[in-house]
């Protein structure tokens, strides 16, 4: 049977919950389909003093009904939650052949708890309990033989379901699975059999420089499971001792009112949302602006919508962490979005045209592009530290800027 209609549910960093909506499938005489979302009448009316807008440009808190017809049918917001290319393919490969295709309620009904963000899903309005699916740090190895084993078309039997649960919950296109480390959930990230340098160390060398210039970057550690390397990120959406959703989570691609196929969007459209929404929007459009330079100066041009994302948090709408920062020798010399009037030509150049709109005078903006330019000079011992390897190093260099080899690049 084919699920029609699911029901949304909030649970918040206190440990309540709340039925916060539904959505329908609707399915049109001529063949044709469309989703519908509507908040409970006790949400929008905000009787429990804890309601916001799951998304405040495209799903304010009225009425309705709103209706989605992109994005595999789903409010952008919900699709957030959904499993990206990795996850889709986990659960697909558990499905019997021949079974129907996967409905936008199949696809929010089929990952466990430990999806991102704090929204839970069920197929009646009654809460479902929390269905924890994570693996344990020990249990890596064998997640990541079982990743690689898929990845080459092989059967992979005999690991428990638990763990495909584990990996198949959250979004991106890499091998990832939720464990535990140190108490806390992270997201562990394994190399790929096709790749051609060390990108968990570089992620992690990345993430970590990123900190080192004053960006509140995702915390990342680096493992060696077997014969691999493995990046852990420290989830920034649960609480790190009942690993319990802390908040609510929302992409860059949702809140400019984009899909995948889209080729707009821009840095300085993501921090006009935070201009319009945002509780700290001075700080976090600064932020914005810094992010952006690094990203072009580290070559990191997989800087895509749905690598940038935004938290419900005091009483408004938060940058979140950075994440998914990964210098990209392989890819086309161009930035994933715009960073300036020249669209996304990745210079710093370009980067200053739009200053004002991250809340900088020229100057200030020039003044954080010095900074950072210091700070990532020396990016080669920093990675070599972090245990990137030479020949990784001499790989990535070609990400990164040329301005940061020249003595003086303003
Ligand atoms: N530290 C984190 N805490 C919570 N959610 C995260 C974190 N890092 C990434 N995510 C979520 O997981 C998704 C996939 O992670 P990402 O690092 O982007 O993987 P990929 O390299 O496969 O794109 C992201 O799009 C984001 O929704
Ligand atoms: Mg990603």
């Amino acid at each position: 049977m084919t699920i029609s209609e699911v029901y949304i549910h909030a649970r918040h960093a206190d440990g309540a919950t709340d039925l916060v909506g539904r959505y329908r499938l609707v399915a049109s005489a001529a063949g044709s389909s469309y989703g519908e979302f509507v908040y409970v009448g006790s949400w929008r009316r905000n009787d429990h003093g804890r309601a916001f807008a799951l998304d405040p440009d495209h799903l304010p808190l009225q009425q309705g009904p709103f209706r989605s017809t992109g994005r595999g049918r789903l409010p952008g917001v919900l699709a957030d939650t959904t499993p990206d290319r990795w996850g889709r393919r986990l659960i697909e490969y558990r499905r019997p052949p021949g079974r129907p295709l996967m409905t936008a309620c199949d696809w929010l009904l089929a990952t466990s708890d430990e999806r991102v963000g704090c929204l839970a899903f069920s197929e009646t309005p009654a809460l479902p309990p929390l269905r924890p699916s994570y693996a344990a740090e020990a249990d890596l190895d064998d997640i990541a033989d079982g990743f690689e084993r898929l990845d080459r078309g092989e059967a992979v039997e005999g690991l428990a379901a638990r763990l495909w649960g584990a990996g198949a919950s959250m979004g991106g296109a890499r091998p990832k699975a939720v464990v535990t480390h140190e108490g806390a959930l992270w997201i562990a990230k394994f190399q790929r059999r096709d790749d051609t340098y060390d990108q968990c160390g570089a992620e992690h060398a990345a993430l970590r420089l990123a900190s080192r210039c004053g960006i509140d970057a995702a915390e990342t550690n680096l493992l060696t499971v077997g014969p691999r390397k493995v990046v852990l990120v420290k989830r920034f959406d649960r609480d790190p001792a009942t690993h319990t959703p802390t908040c609510h989570y929302i992409s860059g691609l949702t809140v400019l009112g984009l899909d995948e196929t889209s080729a707009s969007g821009s840095y300085p459209d993501l921090a006009l949302f935070l201009l319009r929404h945002g509780a700290r929007h001075v700080s976090d459009r600064r932020e914005l602006f810094r992010r952006m330079v690094f990203n072009v100066l580290c070559g990191n041009r997989d800087d895509h919508l749905k690598n940038h994302a935004f938290l419900r948090r005091d009483g408004g709408w938060r940058l979140s962490p950075a994440f998914d920062v990964v210098p990209q020798p392989d890819m086309d010399p161009q930035q994933a979005i715009g960073v300036g009037r020249s669209g996304s030509y990745p210079t710093t150049g370009n980067c200053l045209t739009r200053a004002r709109d991250f809340d900088l005078s020229p100057d200030d903006a020039r003044a954080i592009v010095a900074d950072l330019t210091a700070r990532m000079r020396l990016w080669r011992q920093d990675f070599a530290a972090d245990g990137v390897d030479d020949a990784s190093i001499g790989q990535l260099a070609r990400a990164f800027s040329k301005d940061l080899d020249r003595p003086s690049a303003l």
